[in-house]
């Protein structure tokens, strides 16, 4: 049995398909009660409600898995405690393996929720637990939750420089990459840097973009202020946009460039493009 943490989410939802396609047996931890049917449609066998920031609350998840999948809540300014409390479970109960979904580049000090995950990270080297750590750059689908606007628009928009480059993965590739991971030990002791593809300008996204949805788009800088109006006003808490700006004002600084080369090692094959990305959402959208 694999316990999945943050399973109801859109990484969480990915990994649980992925595993349920090798026959792994998955529990699913999911936050409310209104998510347990999310993790059973995705594949789960067992679903348990609890709120990881208090661990009275989950110890039954840890009952009899063999390893486990941790997916920390989005931006969440509670995620060194949770760590700590799903590593204290992982320890009493004896979980084999510990698999942590962190993030690419944890050591960046001015991305808080980047360093949140090197914090955890640290608390796992002195666990003596048996773990693997992920660290995935950001996904192909955080473009694709703005599809419908970017298709009405014609523009692709970001908080930062149109020429910064970033270097994207699909999800599914993570989630198939975690399902690998969690189905042997070949990966232990391992922390892998997983990257999609070569880092591009937001130019050039908008350029992908177009050609595949066969229209005209181009990449235009949203000023930070008003982004931040729109995710207030999109229910954003102040301290989730606060840490995004920090994110936007980083990446427009440096980039976030990475190499494909472990996530093709990993996975056997390339890892998928964007562009095979956007047209299996369009393919799906169309299919619902
Ligand atoms: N998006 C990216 O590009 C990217 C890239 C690399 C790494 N990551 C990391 O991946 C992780 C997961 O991201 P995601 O987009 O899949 O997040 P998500 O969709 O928000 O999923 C997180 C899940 O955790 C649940 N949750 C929140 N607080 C909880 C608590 N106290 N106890 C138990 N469950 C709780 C959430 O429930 P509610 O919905 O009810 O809050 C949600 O179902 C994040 O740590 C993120 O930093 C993301």
């Amino acid at each position: 049995m694999i316990l999945i943490t943050g399973a109801a989410g859109k990484t969480g939802q990915a990994v649980i398909r992925a595993l349920s396609k090798r026959a792994e047996a998955v529990r699913a931890l999911v936050f409310r009660a209104e998510q347990v049917p999310i993790a059973e449609a995705s594949g789960a066998s067992e679903v348990l409600v609890g709120d990881m920031r208090d661990a009275s609350t989950i110890p039954d998840a840890f009952t009899g898995i063999r390893a486990l999948y941790h997916i920390p809540p989005n931006m969440s300014a509670d995620e060194i405690s949770i760590g700590r409390n799903v590593i204290t479970l992982a320890r009493s109960s004896a979980v084999e393996h510990f698999v942590y979904h962190s993030v690419f580049r944890p050591q960046i000090e001015t991305m808080p929720h980047h360093w949140r995950k090197m914090r955890v990270e640290e608390m796992l080297f002195s666990s003596g637990l048996v773990f693997t750590i992920l660290q995935p750059t950001a996904y192909m689908q955080n473009i694709l939750g703005g599809l419908d606007q970017i298709q009405r628009d014609g523009r692709y928009r970001v908080p930062y420089g149109t020429d910064t480059t970033t270097s994207l993965v699909d999800l599914e590739d993570i989630a198939e990459t975690a399902a690998i991971v969690l189905s042997g030990d070949e990966h232990v002791h391992a922390t892998y840097e997983l990257i999609g593809m070569d880092a591009v300008s937001q130019d050039e996204i908008a350029r992908i973009l177009g050609e595949t949805l066969s229209q005209d788009i181009h990449a235009e800088t949203q000023p930070l202020d008003a982004w931040a109006r729109d995710a207030r006003s999109g229910g954003l808490g102040e301290k989730q946009i606060d840490g995004l700006v920090k994110m936007f004002q980083y990446y427009e600084g440096y980039n976030f460039k990475g190499n494909s080369h472990v996530l093709k090692d990993l996975l056997g094959r390339e890892p998928t493009r964007l562009r095979k990305v956007i047209i299996r959402e369009i393919s799906q959208r169309h299919a619902r």
